[in-house]
């Protein structure tokens, strides 16, 4: 099926719409099995090893709480979460003014906590933090009055070192959270989540933040082609770069440096995408409409008006995909 797509106010935000594709299954797919070799990430995770990435995301998120302001994302756990072993990372990334980073790192999980809220409003009540690192979002909930159960979804190396790290910090399970553990390159999601008591007749928001880029390709689609099977009013929102040949000469240097950082650290990125192919292939999968979140109006809605300069880079891209 042709599915048209606009593409509204250029340099905003640019809203694409797919024919709704009726009749979009409401029943999760049967064991959604994403296995592929050769996923680096996945292997240095498969040899027990927590994610050294997922540590990074989060001093960064911690130091946006301690030099930023004002600050797009208020996280009173993120400083404790990272423990006594990232007071020295702290300091690290705050000598290298990694700023363009860190605004995006903020921005990503105020955007779907924004997206998040919305979905909430119109009577979403559950929220499956996929790839969650050291996400603090299930130990604030501010919808938990509204009854919004929280699912953690990541490898189970990285959980059950954030599991030793909550217990470290004095931060307790809430009742409205439940873990799966799962590998998205090898393992089914959908009988993982189901185990965690997850409902497959109710809608759903799942946010995938600073993971596309260490899964393949077969597993990033693997992974929205379940989430486009859930039920009407679910919502994905999800990070991912774009390819080398989009950036000018800085952001491509930039970009360079931090991938040779992570690919030393076992974590190498192997998925890009071109926006407009990446909108295609998620209303091909099943999703009524995606919007893209480009540094442009992101910058306009989240960082005007500042007089530290805080803002967002041009690698990085947020998509947003309603079933
Ligand atoms: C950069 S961290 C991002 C963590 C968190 N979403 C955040 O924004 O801070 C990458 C996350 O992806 C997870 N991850 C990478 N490969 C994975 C795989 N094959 N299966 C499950 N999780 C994986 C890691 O365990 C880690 O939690």
């Amino acid at each position: 099926m042709a599915f048209p797509i606009s593409v509204t106010s250029p340099g905003r935000r640019r809203l694409l719409r797919g024919a709704l594709a009726g009749g979009a299954g409401l029943a999760l797919p049967a064991g959604t099995l994403f296995a592929v070799p050769g996923a680096r990430a996945a292997e240095r995770l498969a040899g027990g090893a927590a994610s050294a990435t997922a540590q990074g995301a989060a001093v960064l998120r911690a130091l946006h709480q301690v030099i930023d302001y004002p600050r797009i994302l208020d996280d009173p756990l993120a400083v404790p979460i990272i423990g006594p072993e990232g007071a020295a990372a702290l300091q690290a990334a705050a000598d290298r003014r990694a700023h363009g980073l860190r605004a995006f790192v903020a921005l990503r999980s105020r955007y779907a906590e924004d997206r998040l809220a919305a979905a909430v409003a119109r009577g979403v009540g559950q929220y499956v933090v996929l790839g969650a690192g050291l996400d603090t979002f299930a130990y604030r909930n501010p919808h938990r009055e509204h009854g919004l159960r929280v699912f953690e979804v990541d490898h189970p190396a990285t959980q059950r070192w954030k599991r030793a790290r909550l217990q470290a910090a004095g931060i307790f399970l809430p009742p409205w959270l439940a873990y799966a553990p799962v590998d998205f390159e090898t393992r089914s999601l959908a009988g993982e989540l189901r185990r965690a008591g997850f409902d497959a007749a109710a809608p759903a928001f799942f946010s995938l933040l600073g993971v596309a880029i260490y899964l393949t390709e077969p597993a990033v689609m693997g992974t929205m082609r379940f989430v486009a099977a859930c039920v009407p009013g679910s919502e994905v929102v999800f990070e991912f770069a774009l390819p080398a040949a989009r950036l000018a000469a800085a952001a491509r240097v930039a970009r360079e440096r931090s991938m040779a950082r992570v690919a030393a650290l076992g974590e190498p990125w192997l998925t890009f995408f071109e926006p407009d192919a990446l909108a295609g292939k998620l209303l091909d999968a099943g999703f009524r409409e995606v919007e893209v979140l480009g540094p442009e109006s992101a910058n306009l809605d989240y960082f005007s008006g500042r007089v530290d300069g805080l803002r967002v880079g041009e690698s990085g891209r947020i998509a947003a995909a309603l079933v």
